[in-house]
This record gives structure tokens, sequence and C-alpha cells, in this order.
């Protein structure tokens, strides 16, 4: 095991950190009228009553700070098919929405079409935590299309799942009835 101190390599940590797979989402929102987000995949579901979920963001982060703001901020979890979304809302610059269609809410949330779950959120708290800050947002409104096959980032890498034991519901508030397979749905309009 590789002892950590102040003076570890953050590819050390990195590697490791990796090796976790996660969903990737686009955080979106107006600002001065025009849509500003980026990527995100430190993304995670907290608790239920209050509705609320979480993302870490760098604190050196331009974008956050513009996002902060907002009246609401919209979260896309993205589909398999949207890894050029993920480079594109990761991209440095001003232009990450050129070309891309968004959905705006009236609260000014901007959501990603084809995404597998939309959440429509307000920052609920903020916790700083080291170089990132914790962000709790509080769930305004949900949609989703669990039958759309997800993103996933790991090791640095982008991936699509592949299931090896078809749909299951074991993890903590799942349905006591287990669920039959759905037919897949037309990928499509959100
Ligand atoms: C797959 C992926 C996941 C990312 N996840 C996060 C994240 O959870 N938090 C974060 O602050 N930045 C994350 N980023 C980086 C941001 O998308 C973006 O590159 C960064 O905000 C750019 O810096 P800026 O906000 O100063 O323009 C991620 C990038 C990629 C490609």
């Amino acid at each position: 095991m590789i002892a950590i101190d102040d003076r570890t390599d953050h590819h050390v940590l990195r590697t490791a950190f990796g090796c976790f797979p996660s969903g990737v989402t686009v955080v979106a929102a107006l600002s001065a009228e025009s849509p500003v987000g980026m990527t995100v995949s430190s993304f995670t579901s907290v608790s239920f009553d209050p509705p609320l979920v979480s993302i870490c963001v760098r604190r050196s982060s331009t974008t956050w700070a513009r996002l902060r703001p907002a009246g609401a901020i919209g979260v896309s979890v993205l589909g398999a098919h949207q890894a050029d979304v993920c480079r594109a809302l990761a991209a440095p610059g001003d232009d990450r929405f050129t070309g891309l269609a968004v959905e705006t809410t009236p609260r000014g949330a901007v959501f990603v079409p084809g995404a597998t779950a939309w959440l429509e959120c307000t920052v609920h708290d903020t916790v700083p935590a080291g170089d990132h800050e914790l962000v709790l947002l509080r769930v305004l409104g949900v949609d989703a299309g669990p039958d759309r096959s997800p993103l996933v980032f790991h090791s640095s890498g982008l991936h699509s799942l592949h299931s090896t034991t078809g749909p299951t519901v074991s993890g903590p508030g799942a349905a006591t009835q287990p669920r039959q397979p759905r037919q897949p749905r037309q990928h499509g309009a959100a």
C-alpha cells in the first residue's frame, strides 16, 4: 500500500479513486440568459426526505462560480451514446454548448435531451471539502428513462454498461416485489 501524505502525487489518488465507476452528468443552468454548464461525475443520490443529491466541484471552477447563483440547476444523467456531450461540456472555454440542443425550464435549469434522467435542483447547502466543495442539491422535479443505457466513467475512460444478470432490485428502498424485465424503449426525444 502506498502511504499518502501532503507530497504524494495526485496521480496516485486519482488512480485509486478512478477504480470506483460512476455515471456522468451535465450540470447546467442559464446565466445571463446563456447556458452554462460542466461535466460532473461526482453526482450521488443522498436523501429521499428531503430529496437531496450531491456533487463535488473543484473550488477553482470558473463554471461553478457562474452556476452557483442560478435560481435552478439542471442535472442531466448522460446516456451511453453521449460521450461526445461529456467531452464537450468538460472542454476549456465558453462555447461548450455550441451545436448542442438544450431544454430550459421556466426556473432557468438547463437539460440535455436524450439523457437517461433529469433532475431540476436548487442549491441546498455547501460544505468546504479540501480543494473541492461538496454541494447538496435539493431536487424540485425529476424525469427518468431507466431503460436507457448510462454512460459510465471508470479509470479515466468512458464506457457503457454490460449487464451480466439483467435487471435486479436489491438496494435500499427497493420494491419488495421483484420487477419484471422491461422491454427496451425507443431512444429519442426527451
Ligand atoms: C468525465 C468527467 C467528469 C468530471 N467530473 C467533475 C466533477 O465531478 N467535479 C468537477 O469539479 N469537475 C469535473 N470535471 C471537470 C469539468 O467538467 C470541467 O472540465 C471543469 O469544470 C473545467 O474548469 P472550469 O469550470 O474552470 O472551466 C469532470 C470532467 C470529466 C471529463
